[in-house]
């Protein structure tokens, strides 16, 4: 027998056509195409990427969007069971919720062929953003939006959740999120979603389970605590002693270090860019500023006096964009699910294509 990996840390899995992760260079890629290109384009022409395997042309990207604003619409019913959910349940477990009880509904649930799986795929690719503000405006008082069918996917979550259209800036970066957090290769959640699928589970119960991965506060959940620390910190001032504090207190410090990038992640420093645009366009910098005191703090303890490789990742920029764009913290997650559903489809489908039982072992050791 092998040797113990705890974590599975460094084992190679399986193969995939998907995502290439550099660790030690700090390079990320769709299927091929580098991050840095791909957050140029908008969220639909990437989910197309990641769905069919390369990028659409000017007609199938026109085709496609207009079959995933049809699909952005839910039912009185998923609304009921929202507003049934209205007690303190979170972002993650309504959006859970109310996933389950679509798939019920949908006419393609018993059809696990490729192209059913896809279509499954873009309805929840759709809804996502529309369950979530459902559930935000129930949740604080206010009534859900009609879907609007024409905005592109990022200006469209906005709105649902506002009321009122977004800025420019704000739904470009917004769209910008959802690529980003998009595809990660096996990270936690996307893993537990090829688990699910290898027993050739539905497409739903698969999803399911990479909501329910991605919630921990150690994978999807530090976006949500990264926001409260920027809230606890209040000032670039205290950032040096709360950094200090925190690792001498061996906490984690959320929104830093990552199992695979032991460089910058190239997505943190993108989101770094779009936080200090946002910033700019609000004219208000303090939340960026506070970010880059506790970013040179943690830079100082992890790296300079304890030589680790330990710097931000996904999760750190990302929830200074989410507090320039008043994304309330509890929605954090669930925001990060929007963009990360379309990566979990695609390996869902990977792993249908070419699929055999996912089961480790483990060693037995005596009592
Ligand atoms: C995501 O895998 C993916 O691709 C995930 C993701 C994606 O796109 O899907 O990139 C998204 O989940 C990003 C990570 C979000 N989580 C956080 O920000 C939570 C804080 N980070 C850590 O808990 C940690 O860095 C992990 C979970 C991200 C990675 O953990 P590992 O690889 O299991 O590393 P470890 O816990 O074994 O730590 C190794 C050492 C330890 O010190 P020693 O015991 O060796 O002395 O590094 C230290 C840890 O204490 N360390 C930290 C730290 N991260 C690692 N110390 C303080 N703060 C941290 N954040």
């Amino acid at each position: 027998m092998d040797e113990i990996r705890k974590g599975l840390e460094n084992v190679i899995a399986l193969e995939t056509k998907i995502a290439y992760i550099d660790g030690m260079q700090g390079i990320l890629k769709y299927r091929g195409h580098d991050i840095n290109d791909l957050v140029n384009l908008s969220y639909d022409a990437v989910s197309y990427l990641l769905l069919r395997g390369n990028l659409p042309d000017d007609k199938e990207l026109e085709v496609y969007s207009d079959q995933l604003k049809k699909e952005r619409a839910i039912s009185e019913d998923v609304l009921n069971v929202l507003t049934f959910c209205n007690f303190n349940i979170e972002a993650m477990d309504a959006l859970r919720t109310a996933i389950s009880y679509i798939s019920h509904c949908d006419p393609d649930m018993d059809d696990n062929s490729s192209e059913a799986n896809i279509r499954k795929g873009m309805r929840m690719i759709a809804s996502f953003p529309t369950i979530v503000a459902a559930f935000y405006r129930i949740k604080s008082g206010q009534v859900p939006l009609e879907p609007d069918l024409n905005m592109s996917q990022g200006a469209y979550f906005l709105y649902m959740i506002r009321g009122t259209e977004a800025t420019e800036t704000e739904a470009e970066i917004i769209e910008k999120d959802f690529i980003l957090s998009a595809e990660h290769e096996l990270n936690p959640s996307t893993f537990a979603t090829r688990l699910a699928t290898s027993t050739l589970s539905d497409v739903y119960s698969a999803v399911i389970a990479g909501l329910c991965t991605l919630k921990g506060p150690l994978h999807g959940g530090a976006r949500m605590e990264v926001m409260e620390m920027l809230d606890e910190v209040k000032s670039p001032e205290r950032a040096g002693s709360y950094v200090a504090d925190k690792i001498e207190n061996h906490d984690r410090l959320m929104g830093f270090g990552h199992r695979v990038y032991k460089t910058y992640d190239p997505r943190g420093l993108i989101y770094k860019d779009l936080a200090r645009e946002i910033a700019d366009e609000k004219g208000n910098s303090i939340w960026f500023d506070i970010a880059e005191s506790i970013e040179k703090a943690a830079f100082k303890e992890f790296v300079e006096n304890k030589g680790k490789t330990i710097y931000p990742n996904v999760d750190f920029y990302s929830a200074v964009v989410y507090k320039y764009l008043e994304i309330p913290p509890r929605l954090a997650t669930a925001v990060f699910a929007i963009g990360r559903i379309s990566g979990w489809i695609a390996h869902c489908l990977e792993q249908y294509s070419d699929n055999r039982v996912i089961r480790p072992r483990a060693k037995f050791v005596e009592i």
